[in-house]
Protein backbone atom coordinates (compact mmCIF):
# COMPACT_ATOMS: atom_id res chain seq x y z
CA UNK A 1 0.00 0.00 0.00
CA UNK A 2 1.01 3.46 -0.78
CA UNK A 3 2.01 5.37 1.85
CA UNK A 4 -0.64 8.77 3.34
CA UNK A 5 0.72 11.43 4.08
CA UNK A 6 -1.37 13.68 6.73
CA UNK A 7 -1.04 17.53 6.61
CA UNK A 8 -2.85 19.92 7.86
CA UNK A 9 -3.36 22.94 10.75
CA UNK A 10 -2.57 22.32 13.92
CA UNK A 11 -5.74 20.79 15.69
CA UNK A 12 -7.51 19.53 13.09
CA UNK A 13 -7.05 15.77 13.95
CA UNK A 14 -4.62 14.48 11.73
CA UNK A 15 -2.87 11.96 14.19
CA UNK A 16 -6.33 10.99 15.44
CA UNK A 17 -7.78 10.26 11.62
CA UNK A 18 -4.27 8.04 11.15
CA UNK A 19 -4.39 6.28 14.37
CA UNK A 20 -8.15 5.50 13.38
CA UNK A 21 -6.92 4.32 9.83
CA UNK A 22 -4.14 2.51 11.04
CA UNK A 23 -6.38 0.37 13.35
CA UNK A 24 -8.86 -0.13 10.05
CA UNK A 25 -6.06 -0.91 7.56
CA UNK A 26 -3.24 -2.30 9.82
CA UNK A 27 -0.70 0.14 8.17
CA UNK A 28 1.89 1.12 10.66
CA UNK A 29 1.75 4.88 12.17
CA UNK A 30 4.17 7.31 12.14
CA UNK A 31 3.57 10.89 14.39
CA UNK A 32 6.19 13.52 13.57
CA UNK A 33 6.49 15.70 16.68
CA UNK A 34 5.98 12.05 18.73
CA UNK A 35 8.97 10.85 16.53
CA UNK A 36 11.12 13.92 16.80
CA UNK A 37 10.14 14.62 20.89
CA UNK A 38 11.06 10.89 20.96
CA UNK A 39 15.00 11.93 19.16
CA UNK A 40 15.09 14.64 20.90
CA UNK A 41 14.08 13.53 24.61
CA UNK A 42 11.89 16.43 25.02
CA UNK A 43 8.11 17.81 24.69
CA UNK A 44 7.65 19.57 21.12
CA UNK A 45 7.02 23.15 23.37
CA UNK A 46 10.72 22.62 25.11
CA UNK A 47 12.72 21.85 21.91
CA UNK A 48 10.58 25.46 20.87
CA UNK A 49 11.86 27.49 23.75
CA UNK A 50 14.96 25.65 24.10
CA UNK A 51 16.42 25.01 21.08
CA UNK A 52 14.40 27.53 18.78
CA UNK A 53 11.63 27.00 15.91
CA UNK A 54 14.69 26.43 13.02
CA UNK A 55 16.40 23.14 15.10
CA UNK A 56 12.60 21.77 15.66
CA UNK A 57 12.17 22.45 11.61
CA UNK A 58 15.21 20.48 10.86
CA UNK A 59 14.66 18.19 12.80
CA UNK A 60 11.25 17.62 10.93
CA UNK A 61 12.87 17.94 7.64
CA UNK A 62 15.79 15.34 8.79
CA UNK A 63 12.99 12.72 9.48
CA UNK A 64 11.15 13.10 6.26
CA UNK A 65 14.12 12.29 4.48
CA UNK A 66 14.08 8.88 6.51
CA UNK A 67 10.58 7.89 5.92
CA UNK A 68 10.79 8.78 1.92
CA UNK A 69 11.49 4.98 1.41
CA UNK A 70 9.51 3.30 3.50
CA UNK A 71 6.12 1.75 2.22
CA UNK A 72 2.73 1.25 4.13
CA UNK A 73 2.42 3.98 6.41
CA UNK A 74 0.31 6.73 7.32
CA UNK A 75 2.72 9.50 8.24
CA UNK A 76 0.80 12.59 10.68
CA UNK A 77 2.91 15.75 9.70
CA UNK A 78 3.02 18.60 12.30
CA UNK A 79 0.60 21.65 10.76
CA UNK A 80 3.95 23.48 9.97
CA UNK A 81 5.41 20.54 7.51
CA UNK A 82 4.71 22.56 4.28
CA UNK A 83 6.47 26.17 5.39
CA UNK A 84 9.31 24.47 3.55
CA UNK A 85 9.89 24.17 -0.42
CA UNK A 86 12.20 20.91 0.51
CA UNK A 87 9.18 19.58 2.92
CA UNK A 88 6.79 19.88 0.32
CA UNK A 89 8.98 18.23 -2.34
CA UNK A 90 9.50 15.16 -0.03
CA UNK A 91 5.91 14.50 1.00
CA UNK A 92 4.93 14.92 -2.40
CA UNK A 93 7.38 11.82 -3.22
CA UNK A 94 6.94 9.99 -0.33
CA UNK A 95 2.79 8.99 -1.12
CA UNK A 96 -0.60 9.98 -0.91
CA UNK A 97 -1.14 13.58 0.79
CA UNK A 98 -4.15 14.51 2.34
CA UNK A 99 -5.02 17.45 3.51
CA UNK A 100 -7.61 17.59 6.45
CA UNK A 101 -9.30 21.24 6.66
CA UNK A 102 -11.22 23.13 9.24
CA UNK A 103 -12.53 26.41 9.50
CA UNK A 104 -10.98 29.19 11.87
CA UNK A 105 -13.75 29.12 14.65
CA UNK A 106 -13.01 24.96 15.02
CA UNK A 107 -9.42 25.40 15.08
CA UNK A 108 -9.60 28.23 17.62
CA UNK A 109 -12.01 26.44 19.63
CA UNK A 110 -9.38 22.96 20.02
CA UNK A 111 -6.26 24.22 19.79
CA UNK A 112 -6.25 28.11 22.33
CA UNK A 113 -6.19 26.43 25.81
CA UNK A 114 -4.12 23.56 25.15
CA UNK A 115 -0.30 24.25 25.76
CA UNK A 116 1.22 21.54 24.09
CA UNK A 117 1.52 23.75 20.68
CA UNK A 118 3.62 27.13 20.95
CA UNK A 119 2.25 28.67 17.70
CA UNK A 120 -1.35 28.32 18.91
CA UNK A 121 -1.07 28.55 22.52
CA UNK A 122 -3.32 31.83 24.04
CA UNK A 123 -3.72 32.88 20.35
CA UNK A 124 -7.45 34.86 19.49
CA UNK A 125 -8.91 33.97 16.62
CA UNK A 126 -8.27 36.83 14.58
CA UNK A 127 -4.36 35.67 14.85
CA UNK A 128 -5.35 31.92 14.07
CA UNK A 129 -7.22 33.02 10.86
CA UNK A 130 -4.23 34.82 10.13
CA UNK A 131 -1.83 32.37 10.85
CA UNK A 132 -4.29 29.93 8.68
CA UNK A 133 -4.58 32.20 5.73
CA UNK A 134 -0.85 32.80 5.14
CA UNK A 135 -0.53 28.65 5.46
CA UNK A 136 -3.03 27.62 3.10
CA UNK A 137 -2.00 28.27 -0.15
CA UNK A 138 1.23 25.81 1.17
CA UNK A 139 -1.78 23.42 2.31
CA UNK A 140 -3.45 23.28 -0.93
CA UNK A 141 -0.47 23.35 -3.44
CA UNK A 142 0.50 19.91 -1.54
CA UNK A 143 -2.72 18.11 -1.59
CA UNK A 144 -3.31 15.53 -3.77
CA UNK A 145 -6.45 15.30 -1.66
CA UNK A 146 -8.85 17.59 0.57
CA UNK A 147 -11.34 16.23 3.29
CA UNK A 148 -12.90 18.76 5.46
CA UNK A 149 -14.07 17.91 8.96
CA UNK A 150 -16.32 20.24 9.90
CA UNK A 151 -19.45 19.06 11.54
CA UNK A 152 -18.00 15.31 10.20
CA UNK A 153 -17.48 12.48 12.79
CA UNK A 154 -14.36 10.51 13.03
CA UNK A 155 -15.67 7.96 11.02
CA UNK A 156 -17.12 10.14 8.49
CA UNK A 157 -13.71 11.40 7.64
CA UNK A 158 -11.99 8.17 7.88
CA UNK A 159 -14.27 6.73 5.23
CA UNK A 160 -14.08 10.12 3.22
CA UNK A 161 -10.25 10.09 3.22
CA UNK A 162 -10.48 6.17 1.86
CA UNK A 163 -12.70 6.88 -0.49
CA UNK A 164 -10.42 9.98 -2.09
CA UNK A 165 -7.41 8.14 -1.63
CA UNK A 166 -8.36 5.40 -3.41
CA UNK A 167 -9.72 6.83 -6.13
CA UNK A 168 -6.65 9.25 -6.71
CA UNK A 169 -4.31 6.40 -6.13
CA UNK A 170 -5.80 4.63 -9.34
CA UNK A 171 -4.32 7.24 -11.44
CA UNK A 172 -0.63 7.22 -9.94
CA UNK A 173 1.50 4.77 -11.93
C1 LIG B 1 3.21 23.21 14.37
C2 LIG B 1 2.32 22.17 14.56
C3 LIG B 1 2.49 21.16 15.62
C4 LIG B 1 3.98 20.98 15.94
C5 LIG B 1 4.60 22.29 16.27
C6 LIG B 1 4.48 23.32 15.14
C7 LIG B 1 2.92 24.23 13.33
O1 LIG B 1 1.93 19.91 15.21
O2 LIG B 1 4.64 20.37 14.87
O3 LIG B 1 3.98 22.79 17.44
O4 LIG B 1 3.81 25.04 12.99
O5 LIG B 1 1.78 24.24 12.81
P1 LIG B 1 0.33 19.61 15.14
O6 LIG B 1 -0.15 20.11 13.83
O7 LIG B 1 0.25 18.13 15.24
O8 LIG B 1 -0.29 20.31 16.29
Amino acid sequence: MRNIVFIGFMGVGKSTIAYKISKMRRMKIIDTDKEIEKKVGMKVADIFEKHGEEYFRDMETNLLYELQGERNLLISCGGGVVLREKNREIIHNTGTVVLLSASAYTIHNRVSRNDRRPLARGKSRHEISKMLKSRQGFYKESADVIVSINHKTVSMICSEVLRKVEEFNKNVK
